[in-house]
């Protein structure tokens, strides 16, 4: 039982709170469903990066997804060994790779054979041998929202099997890479197995044919994607998901890595907006919040569901309303057409399934800072992030201002 009125008040709003318990027990169920194999949880860190959460996970012997260097340096700050560290992402820089090769981690995951290029050349310029993996993308629908949907040759995430098999192939000859492991993501939010079994079907037939030509790889990554429930999707289970991968495995003895983000952190967090007041333009109803889309844009992304829970003394019937920020932008809101009661100033609205994708992707716009973040551990809060203050936000651009 979180106490949300009191987090607010003694927190302020608008504030992220994560449910570090929920957290562990989600990490824990993954974990067990691919008990029986060698298998790394490499907690994506896109989808909170906060550093307590990241350590949270490194404390339960969690590894590390990264997408960018910056990624990258959070998971090592975070206590993740480097050997369970892995980097991802479409468009790596030069430098990224150099401090990639350099940090040791488990290995970069290539996304084309121009980046292996430049991951061979960089490698080789360190004197340093550079392990490896590729993302292969296995053209397979994965039936979700087209925003994050990632496994199609439409999308541009990883490469062919065609091309996957040449990228392998220059790496096995090169003194400076070492192919060690193959990866596949199709998409986000996945509640079908049947997308995820084909593509590790697809996959596993391609290490088979990688064997035939003696390129050994150790590590079988499965990406992330594990959809949960913000309304009334049903959804995947762990134990379901690891025996469909499992299953496709067969005289396959490798690591299994899997890169969960939502699954582990979605509906472990929660933000907290507070009513500022209610207006009518015509019969349209609208409750507006001191909470808007830079802290939590999901809704106007994606128009994404979240549940809404008002915690008011209101006893009056449930009205339609638009429930929305005070960003200068029509797309600004958290729920469109929602039932809730008549609300009062300061009545708290608790926006739920807020843990993954929330504060990670929020921003500055319209020059608000960036709500504070708290972690519940054990019935106790504490805070994790600050909150931005003015003074934060413009500290990069004052010495810049001329003077008159
Ligand atoms: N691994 C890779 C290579 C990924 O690209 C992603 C997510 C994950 C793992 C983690 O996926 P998850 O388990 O969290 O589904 N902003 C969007 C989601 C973007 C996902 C990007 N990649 C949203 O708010 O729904």
């Amino acid at each position: 039982m979180i106490h949300f009125k009191q987090l607010a008040q003694e927190y302020k709003t608008p504030l992220y709170v994560y449910d570090f318990d929920y957290m562990a027990k989600q990490y824990e169920a993954l974990k067990e469903a691919f008990r029986g194999r060698k298998s790394i949880l490499a907690y994506a860190v896109k989808s909170n990066s906060n550093l307590s959460v990241v350590q949270h996970f490194a404390k339960m012997g969690s590894g590390a997804d990264c997408v960018s260097i910056g990624e990258v340096r959070r998971a090592f700050l975070a206590g993740v060994p480097a050997y369970r560290i892995i980097f991802s992402g479409v468009g790596k820089s030069d430098d990224e790779i150099r401090e990639a090769i350099e940090r040791d981690i488990l290995y970069i995951n290539v996304e084309s054979e121009a980046e292996l290029g430049r991951v061979e050349l960089i490698a080789q310029e360190l004197g340093r041998v550079s392990r490896i993996s590729v993302r292969v993308n296995p053209n397979i629908d994965p039936k979700t929202h087209p925003y994050i949907s990632t496994g199609l040759h439409d999308n541009k995430f990883g490469v062919d099997l065609e091309s996957a098999k040449r990228i392998y192939i220059k790496a096995k000859n090169s003194p400076h890479l070492d192919p060690v492991g193959i990866h596949f993501h199709i998409g986000s939010q996945l509640t079908e197995l049947d997308p995820i079994r084909e593509s590790a079907e697809i996959v596993a037939d391609m290490v088979r044919s990688l064997q035939a030509i003696e390129i050994e790889l150790k590590f079988f990554d499965i990406g992330g994607g594990l959809g949960v429930v913000y309304n009334n999707e049903t959804t995947i289970k762990p134990y379901d998901y690891a025996q469909a991968i499992l299953g496709t495995l067969t005289g396959l003895d490798m690591t299994i890595i899997c890169e969960p983000g939502r699954f582990l952190t979605a509906n472990a967090g929660y933000f907290l907006t507070k009513v500022l007041y209610e207006k009518k333009n015509g019969s349209k109803r609208f409750v507006v919040v001191d909470g808007a889309m830079n802290d939590l844009i999901r809704p106007s992304l994606y128009k994404a569901y979240h549940k809404i829970e008002a915690i008011s003394e209101s006893k009056t019937e449930l009205s339609e309303a638009d429930v929305v920020g005070p960003v200068c932008e029509s797309g600004d809101f958290l729920a469109k057409n929602y039932l809730l009661p008549t609300l009062e100033h300061n009545d708290l609205l608790v926006v739920h399934s807020a843990g993954a994708y929330g504060f990670g992707m929020g921003s500055n716009y319209n020059t608000r800072g960036r709500s504070a973040e708290i972690a519940i551990e054990g019935g106790k809060a504490r805070l994790i992030r600050k909150r931005e203050t003015f003074e934060d936000i413009i500290a990069l651009e004052t010495e810049f201002l001329q003077k008159s």
